[in-house]
């Protein structure tokens, strides 16, 4: 199948063009480049030997995606979109004009062309403060404690709605937890600019020495050993799973939502301490104040994906921690992105 991937060239969007070459798909990437790079396409053609065609458009560009899509495609990857959860705080409209403003425009072009496939890079952040564990696709989403957070509840209920609208759309929501490491090649991988928000790629430069010590943001949390719990999964996990949603749910009409994680909850220490036995390095840490926001524990349900799309995550924290540590030395994490 001819797969729009938009944000093809960011972080779970590589890996998910990957996976979707490997599955026999031809993906077609779109992305306006602000928040990563061009490279990346390199990356991809290294690992699977197909060049994907590019445009470097925003998806709220309507001539210009309606250029991109030409004669038709079969279904849509829908990850362009904004993810700094501090950043959209600091900038909520920026963050509602790019996430929200902008996917409302892709729809409108995907519909008078008659695209009606479309699965979606959501998260489970929609289901705000966890009021039981583990997390349900069936519970309802809850309260985002951040803009951005808001940014996929609000994509999710608006392609709800145009699903209500007209049966003829297939929508597939992917809630992810929490997507880590890298393609086992080296090749492709986490590139944030500036300092890491998330905590992969921040223990990984601090075993890499870029930076002196983990912040870890909380130590009092009410759970085995006082640091926040997280489901990790792996992002070539992810990525087979958005080949599992486009091939099995195109043309099953109506909105399927599926959770993509391992439905094993792992601290912040549980974490560090497996990233140093796995790769054999040392990840100096410091205690530092709860950052707000932040819930205590999280994690997924998977039953429903395994039952499904027949997916499960195969790979865990282990090969996490390697492929993440495998990616920081390969040199390209670092040339990727500005590191001080
Ligand atoms: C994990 C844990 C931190 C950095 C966010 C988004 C989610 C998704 C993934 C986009 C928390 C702790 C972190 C550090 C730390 N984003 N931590 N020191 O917040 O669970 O999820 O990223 O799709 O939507 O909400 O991920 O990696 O930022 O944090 O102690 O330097 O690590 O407090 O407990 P999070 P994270």
């Amino acid at each position: 199948m001819r797969i729009l991937v938009t944000g093809g060239t960011g972080f779970v969007g590589s890996h998910v063009v990957v996976a979707l070459i490997e599955a026999g798909h031809e993906p077609v990437i779109v992305d306006n480049l602000s928040n990563s790079k061009l490279s990346v396409i390199d990356g991809i053609e290294s690992i699977t030997g197909f060049r994907p065609p590019f445009f470097h458009l925003d998806v709220g560009d309507q001539l210009a995606l309606r250029d991109a899509i030409g004669e038709g495609v079969d279904g849509v990857v829908h990850l362009a979109a904004w993810k700094a959860v501090g950043e959209s705080v600091a900038k909520p409209l920026r963050y509602y004009g790019n996430n929200v403003g902008a996917t409302v425009r892709m729809l409108e072009v995907l519909s008078e062309v008659g695209v009606r496939n479309l699965v979606f890079s959501s998260s489970a952040t929609v289901y705000g403060e966890p009021q039981e564990l583990p997390l349900r696709e069936d519970m309802a989403t809850g309260r985002a404690t951040n803009p951005y957070g808001w940014t996929k509840i609000m994509m999710e209920q608006v392609m709800a709605d145009l699903a209500f609208s007209d049966p003829s759309w297939s929508m597939t929501f992917l809630r992810y937890f929490n997507p880590v490491g890298a393609h086992e090649s080296g090749r492709i991988g986490e590139a944030p600019h500036g300092e890491p928000t998330n905590l992969m790629p921040y223990v990984s430069q601090v075993a890499a020495e870029i930076r002196p010590s983990l912040p870890v943001f909380g130590t009092d949390y009410p759970t085995r050993d006082g640091t926040p719990i997280r489901d990790y999964v792996h992002v070539m996990d992810v990525a087979e799973g958005h080949a599992r949603a486009i091939g099995a749910l195109s043309g099953e009409i109506g909105t399927h939502i599926y959770n993509l994680g391992t439905g094993r909850g792992t601290t912040v220490l549980e974490l560090v301490s497996e990233f140093e036995s796995t790769n054999q390095v040392s990840v100096p840490w410091q205690g530092h104040a709860r950052r707000p926001g932040d819930v205590a524990e999280t994690w997924a349900a998977v039953e429903r994906a395994e039952r499904d799309l027949d997916w499960r995550a195969k790979r865990d924290l282990s090969d996490m921690c390697r492929d993440a540590w495998h990616w920081q030395r390969s040199g390209l994490a670092a040339s990727r992105s500005d590191q001080h």
